[in-house]
This record gives C-alpha cells, structure tokens and sequence, in this order.
C-alpha cells in the first residue's frame, strides 16, 4: 500500500502539470472515461455528492456541467497544491461550477458526519490510499441508506493486450510525463500502483467487504479502466 505522506508530496509537486500529463498519457481517453461516470451518476439524481480524491477537480466539473445546479458537491482531496488547481479552474469558469465546494480532507478518515451524501465518486483515487478497506468503509459511513458508490480506476486489461500495455506503462509513460511534469518518477509509482492493483472481480469484492451490495463492473478501453457502481 502506497506512504500517504510520498503520495501527498508527489502529487504537490505534479500539481500545475497534472491535467497536461494527463490528456497526453491518455491520449485524452481520460475525459471519456469520466464522462461515463458523471452519466452513470446522473441517472441516479443524487442532490449530495463528494468527490473524493477530486484532484484538480475534473470529476467535480463534470458533475456539476452535467447534473442540475441544485446538486450540492464536495470536492474533497488531502493534497493542498491539487486544490488550489481545482480553485484556479473554479474560478476562470466565472460562477459557471458555483455548486462545487473544494475542501482539504482525508479519505481514511473523512472529516463529514455519518450518512452525509447520496453518492460518492472517486476516480483514479483510491489506488493512492494507504489503506484500501479503511477508506472504502469511510465512503460507505457517510453514505446514506441506498446511497451509490462510483469508483473509477485502473484495472487490469484483457490478457491479449497486457503486454503491450504494461510495455507502455512502464517504460514510455514515466518518460513522456518525464518531459511534461519533471517527475518521472512519479510515473514510474503510477506504472507499479496500476500493475499491483486488483482486477475488477478483485476490487468488487473489496467494496462488498466494505458493506455495499449489488456491486456492478463496466469495464472500459479493453479493460483497461473499470467504472464500480455499488449502493449502501
Ligand atoms: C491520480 S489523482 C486523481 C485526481 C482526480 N480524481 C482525477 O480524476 O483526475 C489522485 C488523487 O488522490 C489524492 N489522494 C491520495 N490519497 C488521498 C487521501 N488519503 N485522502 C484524500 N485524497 C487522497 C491525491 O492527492 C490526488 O489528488
């Protein structure tokens, strides 16, 4: 499990070059895949969402441009320099994401009461904590009854394209956002977190441990990604 502290710091230091490093890496799939994510949450209307390990606040975005504007969202991540992007973003929109509230906390040990939110999102969040169950259970605690999870992340791909994926992973990508963010090393930690990661069957099982039922998988990009859909 990754050093919540090297994590914090790691992101701190990509902060300004995160969404480059990003669109690039991704070949701009990234915001694909969140745009399946805010459909799915659409359909279920929620009024409250928090958006964990919201980052510079793509998926807060989203939510908000996609869902009503009475929505009330969280944009909530432990990493300061992440947030003062998400509020750059925020702002340059000129009162356009106004729903969205970005605030510093932690998702092993969230900092809202029990049974606060109708959902709760995180994309390419939860491979970063410390302690996978510990923040799942937090997600489920301020869930309310029949409350959604949606979990977007990384996943391991279908056998026939592993090996040139991981290729790619591993040796192009910590060079090319080398270039983008002058942290190839921090790239180097997100090739060893994806590999090391569950598959989808793996990580649906960890999220009924956590306490939620009917756990469905859309798996994306040759299973690439994988989109969690579970209910408190
Ligand atoms: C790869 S980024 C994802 C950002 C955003 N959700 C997105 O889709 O682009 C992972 C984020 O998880 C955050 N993070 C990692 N551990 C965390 C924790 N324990 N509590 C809150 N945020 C955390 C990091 O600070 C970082 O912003």
């Amino acid at each position: 499990m990754p050093d919540p502290i090297a994590v914090n710091s790691m992101f701190g230091r990509i902060a300004s070059r995160y969404d480059l490093a990003n669109r690039l890496l991704s070949f701009g799939i990234d915001r694909w895949w969140r745009m399946q994510l805010v459909g799915n949450v659409r359909k279920a209307n929620p009024a409250t969402i928090l958006d964990l390990a919201t980052g510079s606040g793509d998926v807060a975005f989203a939510l908000s441009r996609g869902l009503p504007q009475t929505t009330l969202i969280t944009g909530m991540d432990f990493c300061e320099p992440m947030l003062v992007e998400a509020r750059k973003k925020q702002a340059a929109a000129h009162g356009a994401v106004g729903n969205i509230a970005f605030r510093q906390g932690d998702g092993l040990a969230l900092p809202d009461p029990d049974q606060t939110y109708d959902a709760v999102t995180i994309s390419f969040g939860l491979r970063n904590m410390a302690d996978r169950h510990r923040s799942l259970t937090e997600m489920h605690r301020v869930l309310r009854p029949g409350g959604r999870l949606y979990v977007l992340e990384f996943s391991q791909p279908q056998r026939w394209c592993r090996a040139l994926y991981y290729f790619y992973l591993g040796k192009v990508s910590p060079w090319l956002a080398g270039l983008v963010t002058g942290e190839p090393g921090a790239y180097q930690y997100l090739c060893d977190s994806i590999t090391q990661f569950p598959d989808a069957a793996g990580l649906a099982e960890e999220i009924r441990r956590a306490g939620f039922s009917t756990v469905a998988v859309k798996r994306m990009t040759f299973g690439v990604v994988a989109l969690h859909m579970a209910t408190k």
